[in-house]
């Protein structure tokens, strides 16, 4: 299996540290299907694509861009991450998570991580935001699995609080200010391509999920591990396989995200300017 060395790690945040003039982000932000926009609003900003940078993988998911932006949104130093890796393009979770260890090195302490999933809870609907509170992951190896490297974090990392409790806090008030209803709850990880199946859903939510996705769990436990805070954001962008009677397409998760433009970014940036 292939495995990362620090001195890798440190090759890529040199080579973007190269770029960045001295500009030093505090906030990394891995942006979800249909929501990269907000990279495009970032100010005075300084682009960097993924295939420029030594170790980087490239995303091949619709909707994803496959660069970082660095600069100011909200007055604060953001790295946003437009367009994430996933398990199911080909990636090992360590490579899918391999960014947010760079943006670390870079000098992120917190990470805000977005995503559209698909709505567990039926009392909910489609278009709804969700704070994520914490996350199932069980059908997937670890992004730590291998070799510890202790320069990030320790062998066994506690993951009582990975959602830090201070950053749901902030963002309850950030949505309460701007009249955002936002839901909260638990975010279940599956590795896709496929949408979950009616009985994976059922599974999901006698588990304890609120929603279901694709993405998230895997740079969620490599920021804890490397001591990052986080906040997650959820747009539930469709009720999840089973719940109404209609197949999911992808063209949905597209279309809510759009719909969804004004309120999700106007919360991310409220959360920004309360950090
Ligand atoms: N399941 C998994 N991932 C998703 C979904 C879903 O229903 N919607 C958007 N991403």
């Amino acid at each position: 299996m292939s495995q990362y060395t620090f001195a890798q790690y440190q090759e890529s945040a040199e080579a973007i540290r190269a770029r960045l003039g001295g500009f030093v982000p505090r906030v990394a932000m891995v942006l979800g299907s249909g929501l990269g926009f907000l990279g495009d609003e970032v100010e005075q900003p300084i682009a960097v694509d993924y295939h420029d940078i030594p170790h980087f993988k490239v995303s091949t998911a619709p909707g994803h861009k496959g660069r970082l932006v660095f600069g100011l949104l909200e007055g604060q130093p953001v790295a946003v991450m437009q367009g994430r890796m996933h398990h199911y393009e080909g990636y090992s979770y360590e490579e899918v998570s391999y960014a947010v260890r760079v943006l670390r090195l870079l000098g992120c302490e917190t990470l805000i991580v977005t995503n559209a999933a698909g709505c567990v809870n039926r009392d909910w609907a489609a278009g709804d935001l969700m704070l994520i509170t914490d996350h199932i992951k069980l059908f997937m190896e670890s992004p730590l699995r291998g070799a510890n490297l202790p320069q990030f974090g320790p062998r066994f990392p506690d993951a009582s609080h990975l959602y830090t409790p201070a950053l749901l806090g902030l963002a309850r008030e950030a949505a309460a200010q701007l009249g955002i209803p936002l839901r909260e709850g638990v975010y279940m990880y599956f590795p896709g391509p496929q949408y979950e199946t009616p009985a994976e859903v059922r599974f999901a939510r006698v588990a304890g999920a609120d929603a279901v996705g694709m993405s998230t769990a895997p740079e969620v436990i490599t920021a804890g591990h490397c001591g990052m805070q986080v906040l997650g954001l959820t747009l539930l962008s469709n009720m999840a396989a089973g719940i109404l009677d209609q197949p999911l397409s992808e063209q949905e998760v597209l279309d809510a995200a759009a719909a969804a433009r004004e309120k999700f970014s106007g919360l991310v940036r409220e959360c920004l300017k309360r950090m």
